[in-house]
């Protein structure tokens, strides 16, 4: 029988995704070391960057997890059947306390973010042109430095903005974790895939209880 691949992201998600899947009877084995792939008899699991987890997919890999952020920055070809019931945040606009303005103020700010689809896009919409500044993660420092004027970013307990002295301006979209499958893996490997979805579903329905 073929193997069927997981992929998952290497950091925040990842123990709740191990967790779900084994209440829907799988159950993977973590990678070793600085390894980054494991292979079992029915199941092959990879740790990739959560914004690499919708590509692996997209390309060949049959199930995925990550965050809808993600999910909306990369807008990969691939099927979401399922929403999962953890790792609920928000991506939101944010600006040093001192200085903070609302959105509609911002035209010609510096907007610095790891989502720079999701952000041009926000400010499109509203027709309030901005300089989109792609960093890759520690946004915060970006305006506490001086280098942006605002930030992009995920907001889950609201520290990292405390800490850093910034505020919330406005919610760019609610975030929650989506379960990817690969097009054609729903079609070669459908009746595995369709028995996991639906273990998934009943999963989730008890999850909160
Ligand atoms: C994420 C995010 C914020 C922070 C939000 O960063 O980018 O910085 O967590 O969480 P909070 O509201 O609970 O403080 P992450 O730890 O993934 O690191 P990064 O800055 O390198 O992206």
């Amino acid at each position: 029988m073929e193997r069927l691949r997981f992929v998952l992201p290497k950091r925040r998600l990842l123990k709740d995704s191990l967790k779900i899947l084994k209440r829907a009877g799988i159950e993977l084995s973590i990678p070793k070391g600085r390894e980054l792939i494991t292979r079992r008899k029915k199941y092959e699991l990879l740790l990739a960057r959560a914004f690499d987890i919708p590509v692996y997919v997209e390309h060949g890999i049959d199930v995925g997890i990550c965050g809808s952020d993600v999910f909306e920055e990369r807008s990969c070809d691939v099927l979401v059947p399922l929403e999962l019931p953890f790792g609920r945040c928000k991506l939101s606009v944010a600006m040093p306390r001192e200085r903070a303005v609302g959105v509609e103020e911002m035209e010609g700010f510096k907007i610095a973010t790891k989502y720079p689809n999701v952000t041009s896009k926000f400010f499109e919409e509203r027709d309030i042109p901005v300089e989109v500044m792609k960093l890759h993660g520690s946004v915060e420092l970006a305006p506490k430095v001086g280098i942006a004027d605002a930030i992009v970013d995920i907001v889950e307990t609201g520290r990292t903005l405390r800490v850093n002295d910034l505020v919330e301006v406005e919610k760019v979209m609610d975030v929650s974790v989506l379960l990817l499958v690969n097009r054609i893996s729903q079609k070669t490997k459908f009746e595995v895939l369709n028995n996991l979805i639906a273990s998934l579903r009943r999963v989730v329905d008890e999850w909160e209880r």
